[in-house]
């Protein structure tokens, strides 16, 4: 099977690098500024006057408008643990380089929690 995948996935590394790295800029990104303009101003003005109705009402539409954003990051991510395995096992890497051991550590231990938390 690893042959296989490395015979006929090997000439394309590098559009694999390139599906990889992309998902992951998506992953990264796709929800920041939606966090930065709506979502972090809201919450503040809302800790400022938490029984003002309006701004309860834009808090509310701005968190629903947030999570229906999120749908780009959760294509991103599923594409990301799949693009990564592939660019691992085609690349012929192994855990004796450091950097995949602390890489792997960071995504079991922070990413893919954080994603499956509701
Ligand atoms: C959220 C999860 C992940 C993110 C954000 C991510 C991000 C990245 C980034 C930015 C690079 C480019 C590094 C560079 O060129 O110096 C990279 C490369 C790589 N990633 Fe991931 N990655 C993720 C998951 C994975 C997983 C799960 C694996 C494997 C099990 C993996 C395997 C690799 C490999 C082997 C490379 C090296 C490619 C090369 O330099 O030829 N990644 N990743």
């Amino acid at each position: 099977m690893i042959e296989f995948l490395q015979s006929t996935l090997g000439p394309h590394y590098g559009t694999l690098k390139f599906v990889h790295l992309l998902f992951a800029a998506m992953w990264v990104f796709s929800t920041a500024t939606g966090y930065a303009f709506y979502v972090l101003p809201v919450m503040k003005a809302w800790r400022r006057n938490p029984n003002d109705v309006e701004v309860v009402r834009a808090r509310n539409w701005v968190m629903e408008r947030f999570d229906e954003s999120a749908i780009y990051e959760h294509v991103a991510f599923p594409m990301v643990l799949i693009t990564g395995p592939l660019l691992y096992v085609v690349g012929g890497w192994s855990t004796a380089q450091g950097w995949i051991d602390l890489k792997l550590l960071i995504i079991i231990g922070l990413f893919i929690p954080i994603e499956i938390m509701p």
